[in-house]
């Protein structure tokens, strides 16, 4: 039976299961209370939003599913595994195969030109240099910026660089990607050229997770998770009207 909201429940395996964590920043005297109790399961092949104000904590959460950061407290399962119990190998191969991160700060190398930032986790992953020259080259030609691989990343605009990021997290094929404020720099037109390099990703089977302020890029997701204070405020599937309505553009 249906819910009176008319969404479809997401049926693939369950590959991030977080059960109620916390995390705490101890400052000197001072604790804050980043993430109060979260609990988060993501099917594969989902795509959500997470949205919130500011210092709400979805950079905080995003750095515990992409195994960045530990809980204080709770559990975080990955692929039906206890990421606690996971030694600094098997969480490098998380970190480096499973997942594609864009980070809200880009971090890019300064000194590396457009292509050698985006070879970066090819290195890690032990690929020989020539695939990695051509895979990398490859998804900078399909993020646009193909004409841009020699330069710098001063010697780029914001939404150049953004591409950059998002290049980088997608050159090993991660069929997890999560993007904090991937279009945050970005303007509109721009915006949505990223994210329709989403829309593309989430269609060919990747689970897709993005942190944004903005309404107009939260709706392309299929399901929205508000964050406030470090707790879920709300967790809303898309209805089917909504569905149909995207199957439609
Ligand atoms: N490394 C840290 N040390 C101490 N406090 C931190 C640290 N990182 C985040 N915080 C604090 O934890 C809270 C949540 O931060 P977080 O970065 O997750 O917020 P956010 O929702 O991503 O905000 P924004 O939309 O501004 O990016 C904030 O109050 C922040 O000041
Ligand atoms: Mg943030």
């Amino acid at each position: 039976m249906m819910d009176t909201r008319d969404s479809i429940r997401p049926v693939g395996p369950v590959v991030i299961d977080i059960e109620n964590i916390t995390k705490d920043y101890v400052m000197g005297e001072e604790i804050v209370h980043a993430l109060r109790g979260v609990s988060l399961r993501v099917h594969r092949n989902e795509y959500i939003a997470i949205m919130g104000p500011s210092g709400s904590g979805k950079s905080t959460l995003m750095n515990m599913v992409g195994c960045l950061d530990t809980p204080t407290s709770g559990r975080y399962g990955f692929n039906g595994r206890n990421v606690a119990e996971m030694d600094d190998d098997e969480l490098a191969a998380i970190r480096n195969r499973e997942i594609g991160f864009v980070f809200q700060t880009f971090n890019l190398l300064p000194r590396a030109n457009t292509l050698r930032n985006v070879e970066l986790p090819l290195i890690y992953a032990g690929v020989d240099p020539e695939t990695r020259e051509e895979r990398a080259t490859q998804t900078l030609i399909d993020v646009g910026l193909g004409d841009r691989l020699h330069h710098k990343p001063n010697e780029l605009s914001g939404g150049q660089r953004q591409r950059v990021a998002i290049a980088r997290a997608l050159v090993n094929r991660p069929s997890i990607i999560l993007a904090d404020e991937p279009t945050g720099n970005l303007d509109s037109k721009t915006g949505e050229e990223i994210m329709s390099l989403f829309e593309d990703l989430y269609r060919r089977g990747n689970t897709i997770i993005l942190v944004t302020h903005e309404a107009d890029i939260a709706r392309h997701a299929r399901r929205t998770v508000r964050l406030r204070d470090g707790l879920i405020e709300s967790d809303d599937l898309m209805t089917v009207p909504e569905l149909e309505s995207m199957a439609l553009t």
